[in-house]
């Protein structure tokens, strides 16, 4: 994952609307698989949050916790969503939700962003989801359900990257 500028290794940039709950998480288990399937595709792997009301933060405590029971790490700082610079930088933005899709959409302005964005479930292995649901309002199962859609999607996006 060195800043190399081979055009044939991928940017991903996960988006959610706050930057502390799903795409830290996305960001942590897509790291980890590529490392651990010793992929060599990816040049940058990054999340960010549509609203920056959590800019600075580190993630959610219940996530980071359900995470780590899974062994990943989540370290990732929350951020808000730059269209200026993401969609120069990244080749993949890959929202969570519709909504953030929706919005994503909304900031694109320039020939060839929209087309650089997707929804994390388009990349489901196997299973269909609608969305990655947002879990910041719910109990501590809803962390686990994004868990377990995130590691499906993971391995879809892997899948498809490595074609
Ligand atoms: P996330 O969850 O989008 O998965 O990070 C949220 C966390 C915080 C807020 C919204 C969603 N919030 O508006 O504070």
């Amino acid at each position: 994952m060195s800043n190399s500028n081979n055009p044939a290794k991928k940017r991903v940039l996960f988006v959610c609307l706050g930057n502390i709950c799903r795409s830290p998480a996305a960001e942590a288990i897509f790291r980890s698989k590529v490392i651990e399937k010793g992929e060599d595709f990816i040049d940058e792997i990054d999340s960010a949050g549509l609203n920056g009301y959590h800019n600075g933060e580190m993630a959610d405590s219940r996530m980071i916790r359900a995470a780590k029971r899974r062994g990943y790490n989540i370290t990732s700082i929350s951020r808000k969503f730059n269209p200026d610079i993401d969609f120069d930088k990244f080749d993949l933005i890959i929202g969570m939700d519709d909504f953030n899709i929706k919005e994503l959409k909304k900031l694109a302005k320039r020939a060839g962003e929209i087309s650089k964005i997707s929804k994390m479930t388009d990349f489901a292995d196997g299973k269909s989801y609608g969305e990655v649901p947002d879990p910041y309002y719910g109990g501590e199962d809803g962390f686990d359900k994004v868990l377990d859609i995130l590691e499906n999607c993971s391995d879809g996006l892997i899948a498809k990257l490595r074609l």
